[in-house]
């Protein structure tokens, strides 16, 4: 029996992280340049019902059985059987792999989940439409980033541009024209949950504080849309570069995002941010084609530890 593969794309949020937590809309575009994959195949010539799990990117190489219970893995296998009304899984082998780096605002963990999710499905023989992989990643990403909105799991599910408000259908969105995005690494890793746990301590000191800059926040992703669907998309640049103010003053940059937001603005870039959780992890730069490449090796110069280019395609929110 063949391997079942699948995969899924990192993700970059354009617009409106943490505010997207409190309710507000954001931004977020699939970044296909990285991925993760999972792979399945039955084994059987192993031990009756024994799952095999190798992850090599994390040096994981153990049985299901042996895992502790709320690692993600055991939550998104426990999550198919359940969609499938499935108690036990025949004896098999689950290769994970992932180019996407962890903890670094590029959603990983939403990735790796939504890989395992599809794969596993389909080795069983009913692969899970979307809306239902995206709500059990959404399950797994709830055990482990606190508090989710739920966008990174859709954005790495439906793999195209999303406008994306918690508790609301998401909207496709059709980017008028093709953009081109520089992503940095910082090379300083935060996960999630710390960068979502810290603004909300923060909110509860000072909550009319906090709102307000989500509000200004949820305000820009508004603008970016029209934007993002009308044109002109170089028009966005300022609005990235208020976002990245407002998420400054929310508390989530860092010295070293700051200096690379600076330095691709320097470079030519029309706007740059942070992107993600922060508080580490990567930013953004929007430019014109013939920027891209000096830009890039202005942000490698600068200290950025990994520098992606990422085409955001008007034909991603036609694939079905
Ligand atoms: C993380 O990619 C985006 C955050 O807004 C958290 C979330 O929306 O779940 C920081």
């Amino acid at each position: 029996m063949p391997a079942i593969l699948a995969s899924a794309p990192g993700k970059a949020i354009l617009f409106g992280e943490h505010a997207v937590v409190y309710g507000r809309p954001a931004i977020a575009v699939p970044v296909t340049q990285v991925q993760a994959k999972a792979s399945v195949i039955a084994d059987p010539l192993g031990p009756p019902g024994r799952v095999h799990i190798q992850a090599p990117d994390i040096q994981l190489e153990s049985d299901l059985a042996n895992l502790p219970v709320d690692d993600p893995i055991v939550l998104a296998v426990q999550g198919v059987l359940q969609a499938l009304e499935a108690d036990h899984l025949p004896t098999l082998t689950l290769r994970i792999s992932s180019t996407i780096p962890v903890a670094a605002g590029l959603g990983s963990g939403a990735a790796v989940s939504v890989a395992i999710l599809r794969a596993l499905s389909a080795f069983l023989g009913h692969p899970l439409p979307d809306e239902t992989i995206s709500a059990l990643a959404f399950e797994v990403e709830k055990k482990h980033h606190g508090t989710p909105s739920g966008i990174d799991n859709t954005v790495v599910t439906y793999a195209r541009p999303i406008f994306f408000t918690r508790g609301l259908p998401f909207e496709l969105l059709k980017p008028v024209e093709a953009f081109t995005l520089i992503i940095a690494d910082s090379g300083v890793k935060c996960p999630t949950h710390l960068a979502v746990g810290g603004v909300r301590e923060a909110w509860q000191a000072d909550q009319d504080r906090y709102e307000a800059l989500f509000d200004a926040i949820g305000q820009i992703s508004r603008q970016a849309r029209q934007i993002i669907t009308c044109g002109p998309i170089l028009a966005l640049g300022p609005l990235m570069i208020e976002n990245h103010h407002l998420l400054q003053q929310v508390g989530v940059s860092s010295a070293e995002l700051d200096l690379l937001v600076e330095t691709a603005m320097q470079a030519g870039a029309v706007g740059a941010k942070l992107s993600g959780a922060g508080r580490g992890g990567n930013m953004i730069g929007l430019a014109a084609e013939d920027n891209v490449d000096k830009i890039s090796a202005a942000l490698s110069s600068a200290g950025a530890k990994r520098v992606i280019i990422s085409r955001v395609h008007p034909v991603m929110a036609e694939q079905e």
